[in-house]
């Protein structure tokens, strides 16, 4: 294992509501924090909004609103929609919190001095959309960015520079080496590919962007959004002096999703090498749903609200779906109908009816009564390594085929006919069942932490009783 664990979600736009797609790396986040915490190592879950750059404001002004305000009810929307879903961060991070602002003014103060800061004029084409420059290739045949079908404003100014160029020798060198890991193996020849192209410099700041951190050294100018993100992952540590920076940085994961990769695995470390700290250990892509085979888009108006999804469906339900689905690093489809008969087969059909099974037997041939708890007829520890490699639809696989050998055991041992006749045989059946079922609810309880609780407090208690339906079944 490790010594401290940090890890990390991209922290999202406030001009877009939660959904499915942010739900998914912030669950995943979620439920790693939950497996190291519940482990017993110092663990640091950091997740937050970005809530500066020219797409906030436009949004802002689309919604007449002020934009402090703006930033500050939509912030409010994703902790929210993360305390429905069970998500329980360390802290969450806005990039207009005064913390923020002057730790990102201090890195940026030392960035200066690395002597890989210059002045020029630069030339390019905005996407408001992505909040990055874009290249001529880049655009579809109208000339319009293919994510935002929109033109990119073309810009001309005097910025200021980094010299990323100066870094792809010695970010091929610990890509290729895994000093600093990225996964899937998919991303991590796509950015080494890239970077066998070779790097161009990057501009650090912007001249009309009003909404966003004044660049130190010259205050008429902004700092590049995404530069003032990206420092989010230290500047809610407390940099540079914090004892919390201290104790937890370098991160030791960020999840990102694989449309932001190059800021994450090429921009963010050559920064930090550039101000002499030390690289995140490792960036974990995942990948992208559609929604029904069609891309989410604010435009078709078919995200799904994740806080719809628990009320109905239940958070651990939803939880469980996000990470049972699609494998952690593909692209897949997100489908009501999918969830549904997961919950119904997997939950209501799987788990809940071992549970309600197990309760119903004890209560009614026992008075309610087992004895000391067993150690686990079965093993599947495996399922502790499937976590820590991200792969959760594994180990959500591997839980469920003990739930199964349950049932079976169930079936095979009619346990009903020897509570008549059998009563030793009885018992060690219960006792195994309960072993097991409670081994079930320890390893389950990152990914579905309420029902996890819900089980081992009901096979803990003194006189145990046929349970209530863990997942009732659907209207
Ligand atoms: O990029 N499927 O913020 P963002 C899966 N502020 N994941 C999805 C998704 C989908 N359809 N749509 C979004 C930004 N995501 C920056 C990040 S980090 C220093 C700054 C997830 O609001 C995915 O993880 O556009 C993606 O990377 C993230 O939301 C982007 O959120
Ligand atoms: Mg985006």
């Amino acid at each position: 294992m490790t010594d401290k664990f940090y890890i990390t979600t991209p922290i999202y736009y406030v001009n877009d509501k939660p959904h499915v797609g942010s739900a998914y790396p912030t669950v995943a986040a979620d439920v790693l924090a939950r497996f190291y915490r519940y482990s017993g190592t110092p663990t640091f879950f950091l997740t937050g909004t970005a809530e500066h750059g020219t797409k906030i404001l436009q949004s802002a002004e689309k919604a007449e609103q002020n934009v402090e305000e703006f930033v500050r009810e939509n912030s409010a929307k994703f902790s929210l929609t993360w305390g429905i879903l069970g998500v329980a961060p360390d802290d969450f991070i806005r990039t207009t919190e005064s913390r923020h602002e002057a730790a990102v003014i201090s890195f940026f103060e030392k960035l200066k001095t690395s002597g890989k800061i210059y002045e020029g004029q630069y030339e390019g084409l905005y996407c408001v959309g992505h909040e990055a420059f874009l290249k001529p290739e880049d655009l579809n045949a109208e000339g319009k960015c293919p994510d935002h079908a929109t033109r990119p404003e073309l810009v001309k100014e005097q910025n200021w520079f980094f010299k990323l160029s100066d870094y792809a020798d010695l970010l091929k060198q610990k890509i290729s080496s895994n000093e600093f890991v990225i996964e899937p193996e998919t991303r991590r020849n796509e950015i080494l590919s890239f970077l066998n192209q070779g790097l161009e410099d990057i501009t650090i700041s912007r001249q009309h962007v009003k909404w966003a951190i004044p660049l130190p050294w010259d205050k008429k100018q902004t700092i590049y959004v995404w530069l003032d993100e990206l420092f989010n992952y230290c500047s809610a540590l407390g940099y540079p002096d914090g004892e919390k920076y201290k104790q937890y940085w370098p991160a030791d994961l960020h999840i990102v999703g694989k449309d932001i990769i190059k800021f994450h695995c090429v921009i963010w470390p050559a920064l930090l090498e550039a101000a002499g700290l030390p690289w995140p250990k490792k960036v974990f892509a995942h990948g992208f749903f559609t929604i029904d085979g069609q891309k989410i888009s604010k435009s078709l108006g078919n995200a799904i609200d994740p806080v719809e999804l628990a009320e109905k469906y239940g958070t651990d339900a939803v939880r469980y779906f996000l990470l049972r689905e699609i494998p952690f690093g593909q692209d897949g489809d997100f489908s009501v109908k999918k969830l549904e008969a997961r919950y119904e087969g997997d939950l209501a059909n799987g788990l809940g009816n071992l549970f309600s099974r197990l309760t119903t037997l004890i209560a009614q041939n026992l008075d309610g009564e087992i004895g000391e708890k067993k150690a686990s007829p079965r093993e599947f520890d495996e399922v502790n390594v499937m976590i820590q490699n991200l792969r959760f639809h594994e180990a959500l696989a591997r839980i469920w085929e003990e739930i199964a050998w349950a049932n079976k055991y169930i079936d095979d041992t009619k346990p009903w006919e020897t509570a008549k006749t059998d009563v030793k045989l009885f018992t060690e059946v219960i006792d195994n069942l309960a072993a097991l079922l409670y081994e079930i609810a320890k390893k389950l309880a990152p990914f579905m932490p309420e029902t996890a609780e819900t089980i081992r407090s009901a096979l803990s208690a003194e006189r145990i009783v046929k349970a209530e339906p863990l997942f009732p079944r659907l209207k």
